[in-house]
């Protein structure tokens, strides 16, 4: 199992600025709301830490040396996550961490992650033993964000790159993952594809090719909520011939998160 790489780090109070603030008024906007009114996104997490310039994260990537402001880390199970800007944090709800809590049997098996955002997924799913990790996102950062995830934490059986969905993927895998965005308004920029999906394109372009994509017996672990068009989302399972082995729901802090784990098994 790859050892954690540990970078100096300093702590800071205040990280509620900048992208999560525009991050904020965009969730209310489309409905991410918590129960009682207040949007779920808008929390301002206590456990993030900045990473200082000397760390070496702030020096691979074209971001200011203001890092204090910009790149910082989140602990998610025992792992503090590097997360740049612009890239959708685990901070903005618990859905990374509800996922990572309940992440699928992969000692051995062949990981894709669709949407790996900061990388955090991918990188408990190769300390957990997979024997391959492909993550992808469409947005560039996600994918520079998630490499120096690999890095920190030695991950030698993973690989990262830009892909629009399953476009520049190759191979078939045991597990296909994707935490997706629970929103079908069109969002603004490309950190807000971590929250919205125009029409749900993209989701209903993930279920019309994700069996091209898998081995025989694979699995499927799609991330979503009760918040999002969760009709639409249980239509597309069953129309893609999956079927769902086991479904999770969860609320915390007001907001509700689930987990479908699917197969072409019967169950
Ligand atoms: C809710 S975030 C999840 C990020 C990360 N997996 C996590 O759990 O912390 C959804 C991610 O999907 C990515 N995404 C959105 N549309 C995509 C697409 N068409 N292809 C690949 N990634 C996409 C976003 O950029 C974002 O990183």
């Amino acid at each position: 199992m790859p050892k954690a790489k540990q970078g100096k780090t300093t702590r800071s109070g205040n990280e509620s600025a900048g992208p999560r603030s525009a991050r904020c008024r965009e969730s209310a906007r489309n409905g991410h709301r918590r129960r009682g009114g207040a949007p779920a996104r808008c929390r301002n997490s206590t456990r993030e830490r900045p990473i200082c310039a000397q760390t070496g994260a702030c020096a691979t990537t074209a971001y200011s040396p203001d890092c204090s402001k910009r790149a910082f880390e989140l602990p998610i199970l025992g792992l503090d996550i590097i997360v740049l800007p612009g890239v959708w944090s685990p901070a903005y709800d618990w859905s990374s961490l509800f996922y990572v809590e309940n992440l699928p049997v992969v000692r051995g098996l062949d990981f894709l992650e669709i949407g790996c955002g900061t990388g955090v997924i991918s990188v408990h799913a190769a300390r957990a033993g997979a024997r391959r990790v492909v993550a992808v996102d469409v947005n560039p950062e996600a994918v520079t964000n998630t490499k120096l995830n690999f890095e920190r934490f030695g991950v030698e059986c993973g690989e990262a790159f830009v892909s629009d969905g399953f476009g520049a993927v190759t191979g078939r895998f045991d597990v296909v993952t994707w935490n997706a965005p629970y929103h079908g308004a069109p969002p603004a920029d490309m950190l807000e594809r971590g929250c919205t999906d125009e029409n749900y394109r993209d989701i209903r372009s993930f279920f019309a090719n994700v069996m091209g994509y898998l081995k025989p017996d694979g699995t499927v672990v799609f991330g979503f909520s009760e918040s999002g068009d969760l009709p639409l989302i249980e239509r597309l399972i069953s129309d893609s011939g999956f079927r769902v082995r086991r479904k999770l729901s969860d609320w915390r802090q007001g907001y509700n998160c689930m987990l479908f784990d699917l197969t072409t098994e019967s169950v």
